[in-house]
């Protein structure tokens, strides 16, 4: 059996296209919404992520703003900028990109954000909202892996779904809307007796664990859905051989770039046992900003009903 890619890109793109329509309404209204993205320090990765955030905001239609700040920023200085955010009638949306420096207390930042501009759904108003059922903001890659599940009309209901990983950004909450969708769901983490075998239980196996192709063919109940959040980089030869064999495309990469982005799946091991699986890239990331769009365009058409 070769599983079916599901394919993330061509999902996020019919999310933008409704976001973009919904955004040109309320730009129409002269509410332009805006989304401020706020960049501590100097990972490389952090900043590719919020540069595509700024792209996805002006290809949509929405107003950006980065604000780049060194990595000695004190929380105090954090949580401050935070503060004028807040009170800012043109930024609808506040994302203060993580991880964030040792020295900060990513918390009390997290805290300081008004829970109606926290498009990425962290703050623990936002967290409890989304613990109870209500309306509030769903953090967007878990939001962007349900919205996968549905366009590609993959219930959870009465099925077993595994999430490996319990961060506060993707494993928790995706566990909840599982759950909130009648899934049996069962959580793993660094501390879980024998993972294979508890992934292998999964209709849906969800690996956002952070760790490089872990989840190998023993870890897949044939036929299952895998849905890979994790973003890794591979930069040999060998181990693009192990993954991927002889793809030109992967191989192309590593010349041009010196890496090649893998997720916590092994993508040729999944693919030959299970029904479906998510690509990277192209798979969950595009989702993931996609959602933040949506999630800062709710925020807007929010602030126009007050
Ligand atoms: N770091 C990794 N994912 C995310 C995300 O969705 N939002 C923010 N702010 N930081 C992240």
């Amino acid at each position: 059996m070769v599983a079916q890619v599901l394919d993330g890109t061509l999902v996020a793109s019919k999310l933008d296209a409704e976001t973009a329509e919904r955004c040109s309404h309320l730009t129409a209204r002269r509410v332009q919404p805006g989304l401020a993205a706020v960049l501590v320090g100097d990972n490389p990765a952090s900043r590719t992520y919020v540069a595509s955030k700024a792209r996805a905001c002006a290809r949509l239609g929405l107003r950006s703003e980065v604000i780049a700040l060194p990595s000695a920023t004190t929380t105090a200085e954090l949580v401050a900028l935070v503060a004028t955010l807040n009170a800012r009638a043109d930024m609808h949306g506040i994302l203060v990109q993580m991880p964030l420096p040792a020295q900060i207390d990513a918390q009390a930042v997290i805290q300081a954000i008004d829970p109606a501009k926290d498009v990425d759904g962290f703050h623990p108003v936002n967290v409890g909202r989304l613990a109870l059922k209500q309306d509030g903001f769903v953090p967007c890659t878990p939001a962007g892996v349900m919205a996968l599940l549905d366009y590609y009309d993959l219930p959870a209901r009465g099925r077993r779904a595994v999430v490996l990983g319990r961060s506060a950004i993707v494993g928790l909450p995706l566990s909840l809307l599982l759950l909130h969708r009648d899934a049996t769901v069962t959580v793993c983490h660094s501390r879980t007796a024998d993972l294979a075998a508890a992934a292998r239980s999964a209709d849906i196996l969800i690996a956002a664990i952070g760790r490089t192709a872990l989840v190998t063919e023993d870890f897949v109940r044939p036929g299952a859905t895998v849905i890979d959040v994790g973003i890794n980089r591979v930069t040999t030869r060998e181990e693009v051989a192990a993954y991927f064999g002889d793809d030109p495309a992967r191989l192309a990469d590593i010349e041009k770039k010196g890496y090649t982005l893998i997720g916590d799946v092994h993508p040729r091991q999944a693919a030959a046992r299970a029904g479906q699986v998510t690509p990277v890239p192209g798979g969950v990331g595009p989702l993931t900003i996609a959602m933040l769009m949506r999630n800062t365009t709710l925020a807007a058409e929010r602030a126009c009903r007050q």
